[in-house]
């Protein structure tokens, strides 16, 4: 895949870029994206039903057991290319910093280091009362959350639900990354659900060069320095190959 040389010249003259990742970038791993219809048993629920405090507080062991069938799901995911490519990127673009939307890990399972999770970690164990977290592993394979060995109340994943607060400190990071990058990838986003989606508007306010990977168009598309439409997985390896060649040829 041959890339435009003006967008390896802006990634490669980059000083302080900075990734946003979105669910796109695991789709290659086998982890169904939210747009994606949910699979089989799940089929007939929406993310946006199950991933609520009001639904845990309904029914906590069916918002339990949708999570042990995303966690058995993701355990399976290995990183895809475009996740290694970004530890290869990080190697070529020193100050390259990670934010993501995605609990699964799999920017760490590939190797990226200081990733910033912004809506949590699926395999992350917290209490749904004081939302510290917990330690409950060997209780976790049963259909109804274990009780917090502190309080009692219901285990939950520690992930961002529907509604809630992003975890300030993490936010605050990526806020602060946003508005100091001089170049900003997203990939894989639909840049649909703030405030994660709202970071891209930061970083163009800092006259930050902004890069989008993804198959499709997003409301950021038309806003975009350069859009490269394609599959992460495909792209980001392209993209470190361009960039080798500009630094073996000097261009
Ligand atoms: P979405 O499912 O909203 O969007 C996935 C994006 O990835 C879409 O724009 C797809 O076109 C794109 N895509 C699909 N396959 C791809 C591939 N192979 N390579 C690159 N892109 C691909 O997922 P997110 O944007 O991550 O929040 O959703 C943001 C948040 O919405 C999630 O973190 C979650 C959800 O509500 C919480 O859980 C709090």
């Amino acid at each position: 895949m041959d890339l435009p040389p003006a967008l390896l010249g802006a990634i490669a003259a980059a000083r302080r870029p900075v990734v946003l990742s979105g669910a796109g970038m695991s789709a290659e791993s086998g982890v169904p994206t939210f747009r994606d219809a949910l699979d089989g048993l799940w089929s007939r629920y929406r993310p946006e039903e199950l991933a609520t405090p009001e639904a845990f507080a309904a029914d906590p062991g069916l918002v339990w057991r949708w999570y042990r069938w995303r966690r058995d799901l993701v355990a399976e995911a290995k990183p895809n290319p475009g996740h290694r490519a970004l530890v290869d990127l990080a190697g070529l673009a020193p100050g390259l910093r990670i934010i993501t939307q995605n609990v699964d890990g799999l920017h760490q399972d590939a190797g990226s280091t200081e990733v910033i999770e912004l809506h949590g970690n699926l395999f992350a164990d917290i209490c749904s009362r004081d939302r510290a977290p917990v330690s409950v592993s060997g209780e976790t394979a049963g259909d109804e959350p274990p009780a917090c060995p502190r309080c009692g109340a219901p285990v939950r994943p520690g992930v961002v639900w529907f509604g809630e607060f992003l975890p300030e400190a993490a936010f605050a990071e990526a806020r602060a990354l946003a508005a100091g990058c001089d170049l900003f990838l997203s990939i894989g986003t639909s840049s649909l659900v703030s405030p994660a989606a709202d970071l891209a508007w930061l970083a163009m306010n800092a006259d930050a060069t902004i890069v989008e990977i993804n198959p499709d168009r997003t409301p950021l598309t038309p806003h975009c320095d350069h859009v490269v439409t394609g599959p992460s997985g495909m792209v980001l390896p392209a993209l470190v190959d361009g960039l080798r060649e500009l630094h073996t040829t000097g261009d």
